[in-house]
């Protein structure tokens, strides 16, 4: 019976799950053990075989990643899929050439800009007006919000956030994070981004694939590299590929659980 729900989910996995029927209650604890099977499997590995990954399961694990949640749905990020060797080499080198990222199958690289949001606001409004899987209700709906995200948009790229935003945050620190003004915009599209990352790297485990997370690189030069847009945000270069039989890798060790879970 495991085998065959099993089997289910892994049929179900190569079609696009949006829209699902799938009821994950009814299939009990299987669903669950996986998970932490995936969850377990995936560690931050620092020496890989080097050997080719095919392009369907690349592109089948960064599917899934994009499913991950976004502020309004903004996804304002991009994935860049680090197939040339000459660049792979390149980003290596930013990366301190780091073994991780030297001997790594491919490379993904996680940016974030605020137009990559104004380019998804207006894919969707594209989207919502001409689909006819939302009812009228769902369309103004979203339109009063698609209306809300351009106006904060237009308000929050002011610079005269950025002297104002030093002086709330020095009154009230919990404002910092306020996505107001060019630089805390950028680190609000960078937190954004770190939530595909993590499921890119849940993803890569399901699939067989190990992953590396870095934030030891230079963005700078990285964004150079990839010629990415202005205002750009490198939050990580991702590591993909197969560990070597003989990879470091230590005894994970985490927190107490009692320490980090604070219940009130
Ligand atoms: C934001 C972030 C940045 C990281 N940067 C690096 C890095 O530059 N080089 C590296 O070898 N590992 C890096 N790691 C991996 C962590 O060291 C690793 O996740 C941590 O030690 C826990 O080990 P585990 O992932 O195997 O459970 C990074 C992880 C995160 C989340």
């Amino acid at each position: 019976m495991a085998k065959q729900v099993l089997a289910y989910i892994i049929f179900r996995m190569n079609k696009p799950l949006e829209n699902s029927q799938l009821n994950l209650a009814d299939l009990g604890s299987v669903t669950w053990e996986t998970f932490r099977v995936i969850n377990a499997s995936r560690r931050a590995v620092r020496h890989f075989d080097g050997m080719p990954i095919s392009d369907e399961v690349v592109l089948a694990v960064l599917a899934e990643a994009q499913l991950a949640p976004s502020s309004k749905n903004l996804q304002p990020y991009c994935f860049h899929w680090i197939k040339d060797a000459r660049v792979h080499e390149a980003i290596a080198a930013t990366c301190r050439n780091q073994r991780a990222a030297k001997s790594a199958s491919t490379l993904i690289v996680v940016s974030a800009n605020s137009a990559y949001g104004l380019r998804t606001l207006n894919g969707w409004e594209a989207h919502v007006e001409q689909t006819d899987t939302l009812d009228d209700k769902s369309k103004a709906y979203h339109r009063q919000e698609l209306n809300l995200c351009r106006r904060f948009d237009r308000i929050s790229r002011l610079w005269l956030w950025e002297p104002l935003m030093v002086l709330i945050s020095w009154l009230y620190p919990m404002l910092d994070l306020l996505p107001v003004g060019p630089s805390r915009t950028r680190h609000w599209v960078a937190r954004n981004s770190l939530y595909a990352a993590q499921t890119l790297l849940l993803a890569a485990a399901a699939s067989g694939l190990d992953s590396c997370p870095m934030e030891g690189f230079s963005a700078r030069q990285v964004a150079r590299l990839l010629k990415l847009p202005r205002g750009s945000a490198v939050p990580l270069v991702i590591a993909l590929g197969r560990r070597m039989p003989n990879a470091r890798i230590e005894p994970r060790w985490r927190v107490p659980l009692e320490q980090v879970v604070v219940v009130h």
